[in-house]
């Protein structure tokens, strides 16, 4: 196997482990990431703040999204905005986003919040106990990591998610931060 044909073999794999969580169970281990969170001194004192919207089996991110909203920081959103390019979308209020044609929400206007971002949620298929990240094949959070700053990258997901080891290419970005519903994994280099 090539090293696509590899990502693309664990992709499946790690999207119907995923799909196998209920409901409920996913609420409850998206909860406890939530709190977790909120354990992260770089969150905690985060200014402006990058948050996927989630979609289907994903770690639930929209009552985050509501209290970043409610303590008024400046968040901003995905937008796909073509082939390879995804935007930050500047949000206020849960009403100025609306399903794409997938059905996720997303912000209905085009234009892009200018970074530094403090801070970035970042979703996965699935991530390695060393920050590397498997995403959904598009190269979208590779390619804005690469042109946009953020200061922490925090990725969030279920620990059946969480590999020892995952296919990466160089262009992969990795994250400074994992948070499970069991665990904060801290892979920043000590200054
Ligand atoms: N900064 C970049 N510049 C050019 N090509 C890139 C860059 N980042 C990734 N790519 C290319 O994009 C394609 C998809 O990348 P990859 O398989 O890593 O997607 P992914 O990280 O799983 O997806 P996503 O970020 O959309 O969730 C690959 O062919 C990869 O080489
Ligand atoms: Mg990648």
């Amino acid at each position: 196997m090539n090293l696509h044909e590899e990502k693309k073999h664990w992709r499946a794999i790690l999207k119907q482990r995923r799909s196998l969580v209920t409901d409920s169970k996913r609420k409850e281990m998206s909860q406890q990431i939530c709190k977790y969170l909120y354990e992260i001194d770089e969150f905690n004192q985060a200014k402006s703040i990058f948050c996927y919207v989630s979609y289907l089996s994903e770690v639930e991110t929209h009552t985050l999204i509501n209290e970043i909203i409610d303590q008024k920081l400046a968040l901003a959103v995905p937008k796909i905005m073509g082939k390879s390019e995804m935007s930050a979308v500047p949000v206020d209020d849960l009403s100025d986003l609306e399903p794409d044609k997938m059905g996720i929400l997303t912000p209905k206007i085009n234009q892009s919040a200018s970074p530094p971002f403090d801070i970035a949620i970042t979703p996965g298929v699935g991530f390695t106990v060393t920050g590397e990240r498997l995403g959904y094949g598009k190269g979208y959070y590779d390619r804005w990591f690469s042109q946009n700053k953020v200061k922490t990258k925090i990725g969030i997901a279920f620990e059946i998610q969480l590999l020892e080891q995952l296919p990466i290419e160089e262009t992969d970005i990795s994250m400074d931060i994992l948070v499970t519903e069991e665990r904060i994994i801290d892979l920043r280099k000590p200054a």
